[in-house]
């Protein structure tokens, strides 16, 4: 029998690791790709020992001198290379623009040239500061597109124009899914976003940092949920238009605080800071879509998600 092929931009991210650490489960040759700007070494080099191929370069730049040595054809092409948390995409502006844009064109074009599926890494994002919730997929979204967060959330809008037109002009079915808010093991300590924030500042006995006033709300996916909701979407369908991917329990940050204060053995302060421009006040995806059509829905409750992360750290 051929090998199943897949290719994963951002392999040695948080979640592209997970995802190659799923495909290789499910018996794909497994190739990857990264610049290890915000990822990992250390999970590029525990993917290379489980047996992914993997290529350290930027995929904003042209793909000649690596992709040409790859198999001729592939079923799956993931691209989730792209800077992801605030603190660290607001240091790598240009670079987040050029990764949603040029680099998923170049993936784009692979994937095509390779008879491959894509499936595009979209956000929650997308939706702004909404004035819906939770959000459908329908929901147009209010994001600014002049600000601290816009590299971030227009370049993902545009990523998903991107693949529209694409599959209008070139009759393909590459896809996206929104993910919201994942959090799990094997994430970069210094990512910034506030469960691994959290975690790492009970660990080093520190108080526990809020933006603002930690009325401000979020919903928090156990990675192996996500990965689940992903795998189905490429696999078991060949849809081409987006589906939030994420858990429709939400928390405010304080409540997210007060669960994370239990952990530990000993008393941990909270502490207010200033919140961030434009940090948008609620975030809850509507996940009617996903639990219809992909007969999938977020297992994994908090606590018992966060105790897995923190076995970790
Ligand atoms: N984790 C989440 O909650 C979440 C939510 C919404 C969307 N996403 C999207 O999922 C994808 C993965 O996110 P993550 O949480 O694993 O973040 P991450 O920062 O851990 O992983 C992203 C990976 O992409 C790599 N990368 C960035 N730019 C690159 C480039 N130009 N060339 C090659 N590699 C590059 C980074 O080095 C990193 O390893 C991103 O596209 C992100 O926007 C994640």
């Amino acid at each position: 029998m051929q090998a199943k092929n897949a290719l994963v931009t951002g392999a040695a991210g948080f979640l592209g690791y997970h995802l190659c650490s799923r495909l290789l489960k499910e018996g794909y040759a497994v190739f990857g790709v990264d610049d290890i700007c915000t990822g990992l070494n250390s999970n590029a080099e525990e993917l290379k020992k489980k047996g992914v191929e993997f290529v350290k370069s930027d995929v904003s730049n042209d793909w000649d001198q690596w992709a040409t040595s790859l198999p001729s054809s592939f079923d799956l092409v993931f691209h989730f290379a792209s800077p992801a948390s605030p603190p660290l995409y607001q240091k790598m502006q240009l670079k987040t623009l050029a990764v949603n844009s040029l680099g998923l064109y170049r993936a784009l074009e692979f994937a095509t040239s390779h008879k491959a599926r894509l499936v595009f890494a979209s956000t929650s994002e997308v939706y702004g500061s909404p004035q819906v919730s939770p959000q459908p997929e329908s929901y147009w979204g209010n994001t600014n597109s002049f600000g601290a967060r816009s590299c971030y959330d227009e370049a993902k809008r545009f990523g998903e124009a991107l693949i529209y037109s694409y599959n209008q002009e070139k009759n393909t079915r590459h896809g996206l899914v929104r993910i919201f808010n994942t959090y799990g093991p094997n994430m970069n300590p210094n990512d910034g976003r506030v469960i691994i924030n959290f975690l790492v500042q009970l660990k080093e006995g520190k108080p526990l940092t809020i933006h603002g006033d930690g009325k401000q709300t979020r919903s928090f996916c156990y990675v192996d949920d996500l990965i689940e909701g992903i795998y189905r979407y490429a696999l078991k369908t060949d849809l081409a238009y987006p589906i939030n991917l994420g858990n429709d329990k939400e928390f405010t940050i304080l409540a997210l605080a007060q669960e994370i204060q239990k952990l530990s053995p000993k008393k941990i302060e909270i502490e207010f800071t200033d919140r961030p421009v434009d940090d948008p006040p609620l975030r809850n995806p509507d996940l009617s879509l996903a639990k219809g059509i992909l007969d999938w829905s977020p297992k994994v409750p908090l606590l018992e998600g966060l105790k897995k992360i923190l076995e970790t750290l």
